[in-house]
């Protein structure tokens, strides 16, 4: 009864849905729909105006809007819509329409918005757009258009903006857009056009506010007639070839409030009359040509922002800086400028950054730079300016990133400066500051780069720098520091690099530096260090670079050095005694031990008494071989009773307790037949979490199983990957399993694949697919690196894109895995990649407040992003970062961090390699130059994704496209390059040099 009367009720709902829903219904069928945004799209509504993204007219209740804007849908555009009458207001942003825009769009005669901006839209635009008589508003940013930009477009008659940024429009930038009067914004910035000039037509669009054509291969000169847009606001021609000078009609535009002229050919001084400017706020033509000096009349502008940075200005800053009431941001590095700084600099300007770097500036710094108490960074490398630094600024709390390197300073660093609290990076190298490290260092509780180097500091360093646990490098070369190395500083987990050669330092090492899990590089040598060379030191896994030369040391070289990687060793002239470690009982290491009387070794010339009985040697040597195959034997036998025993204990152990089981796919096996694969013959990889195990299983299939040991409670809360960089989370076994959880249910062909994880107390066994190839690290770093042809580099780049596109874009939450990098992308046995080892990787906050800061620093040395050092915050743009640090290392074959790259990581070497030396030198010699245009575009993404600054590295999604775009089937016909970089991603220049 009940059941009749529900459908009687229901069934006259259904059959009235009008006809506009009805039309959406159909709709709704042509689109792919993963996040269900469009489930309440019911056929039971009378009518669709309150489905989602749906708004109808009040009155007439006819659909007039349609916004599914970020709603995640995919497939062909939907035409259909435009059956909508009064349609006015249609948005697709951020989805994955993938059609050609269908020309019957143009039925679509209502429409006064159109908003198809990130979408994967290809083919040409429609001629027919233009017949739509009353659209205002065309966004169609980031697609794949390509062609031209069609003639009927000229023909827009109420057009106001038009935005076609970042699609591959690859014909000219055409003059009629001239025609259409009525536009106020036309962006047409990042598309591949033919090289071509400004059409001066533009010039006519008089009600212009915005033009915005960055990156549009325009050349030639900037035509006058811009100089009648009196009600342009913004005007950004940046990244293009312009030459010639700023012309003096640009000083005509009365409303503009910001200008971008960088990274052109832009020469000569600037025009008079700059000060007709009154609206302007920000100007940047950086990475010009430029000369002259720096007009006063500039200056007087009340400019938040001025960036002239990479040209040839010369002269003085203008004193009239100094009145500037907004100014925040200032930076005229590598130019020529001399002279002093305005004395009143800052006192009157909310200054947040001055970056005066690499220029020929001389005197003090100004004592009212901070008066504001705004600034953070105070970038003044490479000038000569002298004096002291000047007592105001310890009460700048504001700062985080000081570099004053390469200067002439001196006098002592007040107290108050080393402790600021905000701190991340204090560079003081090459100068003449004395005096020494005050204990107040102890509030600089962000502190992660302490550089003094080549000063004159001295005195002992203080036991308070252990407090500093986000200190990462400490380099204190060539002063004065004596005393010894406090106690305190084996705290410092972060330590990566301990840099105190030539000083005057003694004592011996402190205990307890097995916690200095993170160390790459430590250098003391040249020091007055005495006492034993800790066996612990062999624990140091990621030990890159170990230089104890010059010193006292005593007592034998510890064994466990042969555990580690070094490419750096060098222990000569100390007193070290006894045997060389077998590994390192050869040739090429001669010079690292020279110098040392009482070490004996197979190497001539070590050890005094060999050369002297050169004949006995041979004798010696098979008695030793005799004498040696004996120890073997027998450790071996104790080795494999003791072994076998504790093998036993484990099993046992292993039996007793008990199992509990996660699968996430159907088993094709029992967690007892892996228990039973467990044996030391089937480890492929350790590290210090635990092993990983081949295990082949009854039916022939190979699985991965990673077993993580947690004897105490301690190490219970620590989930470490292979390479051993730790990361301390609240892994208690909840947030472990909730953590496996979420990582099991990743479906993904680019993703390693958790087939399940197996729990005990003190156990925990995470069983992977098997990858026959592999990681990638190990194969591209190799010997075997020839095999990975570019084709195959190529394939392996875009899959593992895909992966990490995936975990960013299509998981609910977004994953951020924290720790890209070669050795985490695996190899099946086609060479096909997928990303692995999500043991540092953490969920997104399903509240969207992102991943909270951490504690300490995840990630690999050569893969950690920038930002990260100053802000602890990972979010998808440092993966990006780290993604990018992969291409490179597949375009160059070389490894992330290298000695050979001096100071620089593999970004730096790029970059500057490029700058000096050419693409040539750059990419691996092992690929075939046949694909040389294509390695160049590839290349061109890794450095986007490596941009310093986040904003300006693309999404994983927009990576992958732009891989896919240069891949053989979608090569579309680019403009020439000529080789020169185009540096959109050298934002931050002014730091070079060597640290962060
Ligand atoms: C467009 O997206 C749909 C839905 O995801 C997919 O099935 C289709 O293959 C895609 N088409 C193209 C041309 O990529
Ligand atoms: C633009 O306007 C000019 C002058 O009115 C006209 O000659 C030209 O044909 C127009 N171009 C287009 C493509 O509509």
């Amino acid at each position: 009864m009940l059941l009749v009367l529900l459908f009687l009720l229901s069934l006259p709902l259904s059959l009235s849905l009008n006809q506009e829903g009805l039309y959406l219904q159909r709709v709704k069928h042509g689109l792919d729909d993963p996040n269900g945004f469009l489930s309440n799209w019911n056929d039971r509504d009378d009518s669709p105006c309150n489905w989602y993204g749906i708004h109808c007219d009040s009155a007439t209740r006819s659909v007039n809007k349609v916004d599914l804007s970020n709603a995640n849908v995919a497939g062909p555009f939907p035409s259909l819509l435009c059956r909508l009458p009064n349609l006015s207001f249609l948005s697709f942003y951020n989805n994955s329409i993938n059609s050609t825009l269908p020309v019957d769009l143009s039925t679509c005669q209502n429409l006064l918005h159109l908003n198809l901006a990130q979408n994967y839209l290809t083919g040409p635009l429609p001629v027919t757009l233009a017949d739509l008589p009353n659209l205002r508003h065309l966004d169609l940013t980031a697609n794949n258009f390509s062609g031209d930009i069609p003639a009927s477009f000229g023909r827009f008659v109420k057009l106001e903006q038009l935005s076609l940024v970042g699609n591959l429009l690859d014909g000219t930038l055409p003059s009629f857009l001239g025609n259409i009067t009525t536009l106020k914004q036309l962006n047409l910035s990042y598309n591949p056009f033919m090289p071509g000039r400004i059409p001066p037509e533009l010039g006519n669009l008089t009600s212009l506010e915005i033009l915005w054509l960055t990156q549009c291969n325009l050349v030639g000169r900037i035509p006058d007639s811009l100089g009648k847009l009196k009600r342009l606001t913004d005007l950004d021609l940046a990244l293009n070839s312009l030459e010639g000078s700023i012309p003096g009609s640009l000083t005509e535009l009365t409303s503009v409030v910001q200008i971008e002229l960088y990274n052109n050919s832009l020469s000569g001084e600037f025009p008079p009359g700059i000060s007709n400017l009154t609206a302007l706020r920000l100007f940047d033509a950086s990475m010009n040509l430029l000369e002259g000096t720096i007009p006063d009349e500039l200056c007087r502008l009340p400019l938040e922002s001025l960036h002239l940075y990479e040209n040839n200005f010369v002269g003085n800053l203008p004193e009239s800086i100094v009145n500037s009431p907004n100014l925040y941001e200032l930076r005229l590095f590598r130019n020529q400028l001399t002279g002093e700084l305005p004395k009143d600099l800052g006192k009157n300007s909310p200054l947040v950054l001055l970056d005066v770097s690499d220029n020929q500036f001389s005197g003090e710094i100004p004592s009212s730079l901070c008066a504001k108490g705004e600034l953070e960074e105070l970038l003044m490398i490479y000038n000569s300016f002298s004096g002291q630094i000047p007592k105001s600024l310890s009460e700048c709390r504001s700062l985080t990133r000081v570099r004053l390197g390469n200067n002439k300073f001196s006098g002592e660093v007040p107290a108050g400066f080393w402790g600021l609290p905000y701190v991340s990076l204090l560079e003081l190298v090459d100068n003449g500051f004395s005096g020494s490290i005050a204990k107040t260092i102890a509030g600089a509780t962000d502190l992660s780069l302490l550089i003094i180097s080549r000063n004159n500091f001295s005195g002992e360093i203080p036991d308070e720098i252990g407090r500093l646990e986000n200190l990462f490098d400490f380099s204190g070369s060539n002063n004065r520091l004596s005393g010894s190395i406090p106690a305190s500083m084996v705290k410092l987990g972060e330590l990566g690099r301990l840099d105190l050669h030539n000083n005057e330092l003694s004592g011996g090492f402190p205990t307890g530096i097995h916690s200095w899990k993170k160390l790459n590089e430590l250098n003391l040598a040249n020091n007055e260090f005495s006492g034993k060379i800790p066996e612990e030191i062999g624990s140091l896994s990621v030990l890159n670079y170990l230089d104890l030369s010059g010193n006292q040391f005593s007592g034998k070289i510890p064994l466990g050095l042969q555990n580690l990687k070094l490419n750096e060793l060098n222990l000569s002239n100390n007193h070290l005694s006894g045997d060389l470690p077998p590994l390192y009982a050869k040739e090429i290491y001669r010079s690292s031990f020279l110098g040392n009387p009482g070490l004996c070794g197979d190497l001539e010339g070590l050890c005094d008494s060999r050369s002297e009985a050169k004949n006995q040697g041979y004798l010696w040597l098979l008695r030793s071989i005799f004498l040696l195959a004996g120890v073997v034997f027998i450790v071996g036998v104790v080795w494999f009773y003791w072994k076998y025993r504790s093998f036993k204990k484990a099993k046992k152990a292993i039996d007793k307790s008990k199992w509990t089981l996660m699968s996430f796919h159907k088993l094709g096996f029992s967690e007892y037949e892996i228990l039973d694969c467990l044996d030391e013959d089937n480890v492929i990889g350790s590290g210090a979490s635990g092993k990983v195990y081949k295990a082949v299983l009854s039916n022939g299939e190979a699985v991965a199983v990673k077993k993580l040991w947690g004897g105490s409670k301690l190490e219970d809360e620590k989930i470490e990957n292979e390479s051993g960089d730790v990361e301390k989370g609240n892994m208690e076994d909840d947030g472990f399993a909730a953590e496996v959880d979420t990582l099991g249910k990743i479906r993904h062909k680019n993703i390693v694949k958790l087939w399940c994880c197996c729990t005990t107390r003190d156990c925990k066994l995470l069983v992977y697919e098997y990858m026959p190839n592999g990681s990638l690290g190990d194969l591209l770093h190799s010997s075997k690196g020839g095999l990975l042809e570019w084709r195959t580099r190529y394939k392996i780049a875009v899959d593992a894109a895909e992966g990490l596109s995936y975990l960013h874009h299509d998981c609910v939450p977004p994953i951020v895995h924290r720790d890209v990098k070669s050795n985490n992308i695996l190899l099946d046995g086609d060479f096909g990649a997928r990303v692995a080892d999500f043991g540092v990787a953490k969920v997104v906050d399903a509240t969207g407040k992102g991943p909270k800061s951490m504690s300490v620093i995840a990630g690999s040395c050569g893969y950690i992003a920038p930002e990260y050092a100053y802000t602890l915050r990972v979010n998808e743009k440092s993966d990006i970062y780290s993604f990018g640090v992969v291409i490179l290392e597949l375009v160059t074959g070389r490894l992330p961090v290298d000695s050979e790259f001096g100071e620089k990581d593999l970004v730096k070497w790029v970059c500057t390699s490029l700058d000096q030396k050419g693409v040539d030198h750059v990419i691996d010699p092992k690929l075939d130059s046949c694909f040389k245009e294509e390695i160049w575009r590839v290349l061109n993404i890794g450095l986007l994704c490596t941009s310093p600054l986040p904003i300006n590295r693309p999404s994983m999604r927009r990576v992958v496209k732009m891989l896919q775009e240069v891949g053989p089937e979608t090569q579309p016909n680019t403009a020439k390059k000529d080789g020169k970089l185009t540096p959109y991603y050298y934002e931050d220049t002014s730091d070079h040099g060597s640290v962060v």
